[in-house]
């Protein structure tokens, strides 16, 4: 489930991430083609101008210039001195040639501000100093005598941009009349056209449509986040209810296990508490701590296949009953493998068996081999099996079982968690009223099979064996010893002994309120335990029937257990030999 959240959290960043880049790498380009379009804008202007300027240049240079009335203004052209007719005189008026350079010149100093273009003819060869080409025009004029092709380029003039464009001056037939002596031909590159285009007010407009832009891809963006957000944040919901889904799922299936047998469930639930302490004090995250809590809860899942002869067996199992019961960790393994919701705990189960030593089970692991949930929660189940009442193993005292984890540091367990569980274990409190005994009717009779005797229907010495500390709480011992009653058998076959062995346990039965305290003992021999004298006088008389009507003889002897501290079957056997 983690990884699952971690995936969906990393695509959440990754989209976040892509989105923004995306957007941002649209709006660049639409803002840098913004800025390219101003900048092709003003170069068409720029072209349009050079055309211009040619066409009254060819315009101008096809009448071979034009003559003017001389004035202040334009006065006779000193760089024209060569040309003979350069002025005459008609009506009283002086008029003097101007050719292309001389008129456009003019034109330009006299009317750029009215369309806002600078223009110049420059060459690298001038008649006129005026026209000094400047440092961009030498490069420019430059490159179009090689190219032969107009040179554009965006560059300051002073702190202002402009886009400067150099247009090649082609010499034809018609300028030859000015600019024969410098030794041009028709077709030489005699200079060019330079025209600057103011750039502030193109870019203006692109800053203004870029503004406007940005602030619709802001909203694009913030649609997109919110999308995303929106989609994660159902996500997470979806995961949060199929974690709940697996919280129900898996208290459900401790509930199976529960159901089985009483010891177990509390077992579940107390290695889940102990090992989530432990991981805490080790300093685990919250995560983990969650982890290992629901392994806890699950870890012997696997016992559920194991056959109730074994599973619920109250006395010790043999070697062949042990590994039948080892299987559960593999068997509560492969319960969870294919299920994902359990991908975070099924290795903690099928590992919380195996020891630090590599002596334990399934598969022999040494040292941090196990996964160091499995070794936490290996110490708790055994410290749980330690401090809990078992039919044939007395419970250890907290500090008994700790001292023993110390014994088992660095041989079963690992001393690092033996360390963490002296401290997080060291407080708990074990609550003694827990048993393996059966309670309800459903567990009583689960529990027959070990626990009854089949002929008579009363319970079993090894019934009588889990209950032997309960033993204080009666007050009396009731032996009842039929006497010889293997020739009874003789005489009158092996049925008709069973049968009066029924009589006489149902007559003890009903004359006691608690059928529980009944057991049969050896054969022959039934154990009673009772509160008051009434009970015994009853159970007296009614014994005493059944034995009399089938001509046997018994002996009946009651024990007061009120001041006795029994706790063995031993010290019962003591007791009850003191009745004869
Ligand atoms: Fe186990
Ligand atoms: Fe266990």
């Amino acid at each position: 489930m983690k990884t699952k959240r971690n995936f969906v959290a990393l695509m959440t960043k990754s989209l976040y991430i892509v989105w923004t880049l995306l957007l941002v790498a649209i709006l660049s380009i639409i803002i840098n083609r913004d800025y390219s379009y101003a900048e092709y804008i003003a170069k068409q202007e720029a072209i349009a101008s050079v055309n211009k300027d040619i066409a009254y240049r060819q315009w101008v240079s096809s009448h071979g210039g034009v003559y003017v009335p001389v004035n202040k203004r334009t006065q006779p052209n000193k760089y024209l001195s060569n040309i003979k007719d350069r002025d005459f005189k008609a009506i009283n008026k002086e008029f003097t040639l101007m050719n292309p350079a001389y008129t456009l010149t003019q034109m330009m100093h006299d009317y750029s501000k009215l369309y806002g273009v600078k223009t110049k003819i420059t060459s690298s060869r001038l008649l006129n100093p005026a026209n000094k080409a400047d440092m961009w025009e030498i490069l420019a004029l430059d490159k179009i005598d090689s190219t032969r092709k107009n040179y554009t380029e965006v560059s300051y003039i002073g702190d202002k941009e402009y886009l400067r464009l150099m247009s090649p001056l082609v010499t034809t037939i018609s300028c030859l009349k000015c600019h024969a002596y410098q030794g041009y031909q028709v077709g030489d590159i005699r200079g060019g056209i330079s025209v600057s285009i103011p750039m502030k007010p193109l870019y203006d407009d692109a800053f203004k449509n870029s503004i406007l832009i940005a602030g619709l891809f802001f909203l694009i963006w913030l649609v997109g986040v919110l999308s995303i957000s929106f989609f994660t944040n159902k996500i997470y919901k979806y995961l949060d209810e199929k974690e709940e889904l697996y919280e129900e799922y898996i208290y459900g299936l401790v509930s199976v296990v529960e159901k089985r047998d009483t010891y177990t469930a509390g077992h579940s639930t107390r290695v889940a508490d102990y090992a989530e302490k432990i991981a805490k004090e080790m300093g685990y995250s919250e995560y983990d701590c969650h982890i290992i809590h629901r392994a806890g809860m699950l870890h012997d899942i696997g016992k559920v296949a194991i056959p109730d002869s074994v599973f619920l067996k109250p006395t010790k199992l043999s070697s062949r009953e042990y590994s039948l019961i080892k299987e559960h960790v593999v068997i509560g393994y492969d319960m969870l493998k294919d299920i994902s919701i359990f991908d975070d705990i099924k290795e903690i189960v099928r590992d919380h068996h195996e020891h630090y030593d590599g002596s334990g089970y399934p598969r022999g692991l040494i040292g941090e081999d196990t996964p160091i949930l499995a070794q936490i929660l290996s110490l708790t189940d055994s410290f749980d099996a330690m401090t809990t009442d078992r039919v044939y193993k007395g419970r250890k005292s907290v500090e008994e079982a700790l001292q023993e984890m110390i014994s088992l540091s660095g041989k079963q367990f690992n001393p690092k968690i033996v360390q963490a569980a002296l401290v997080s274990l060291k407080d708990v409190i074990i609550d003694h009223t827990k048993q393996q005994n059966p309670k309800t009717l459903l567990e009583k009779e689960r529990f027959s099979h070990f626990y009854k005797d089949l002929l008579t229907g009363v319970h079993n010495e090894a019934y009588l064996r889990s209950n032997i500390y309960n033993l204080d709480k009666c007050s009396f011992a009731v032996w009842i010893s039929l006497n010889n009653f293997h020739n009874y058998n003789k005489q009158n076959g092996w049925a008709k002994g069973d049968e009066v062995l029924q009589k006489i346990a149902n007559s003890i039965m009903y004359s006691c309120k608690n059928d529980a305290r009944v057991y049969r003992f050896y054969g022959d021999n039934f154990l009673v335990l009772l509160d008051n004298q009434n009970e015994i006088d009853e159970l007296k008389i009614n014994v005493d029937k059944i034995v009399k009507e089938n001509n046997l003889r018994y002996k009946i002897s009651v024990a007061a257990l009120a001041d006795t501290d029994i706790q063995t079957m031993e010290g019962l056997e003591d007791v009850i030999k003191k009745l004869f």
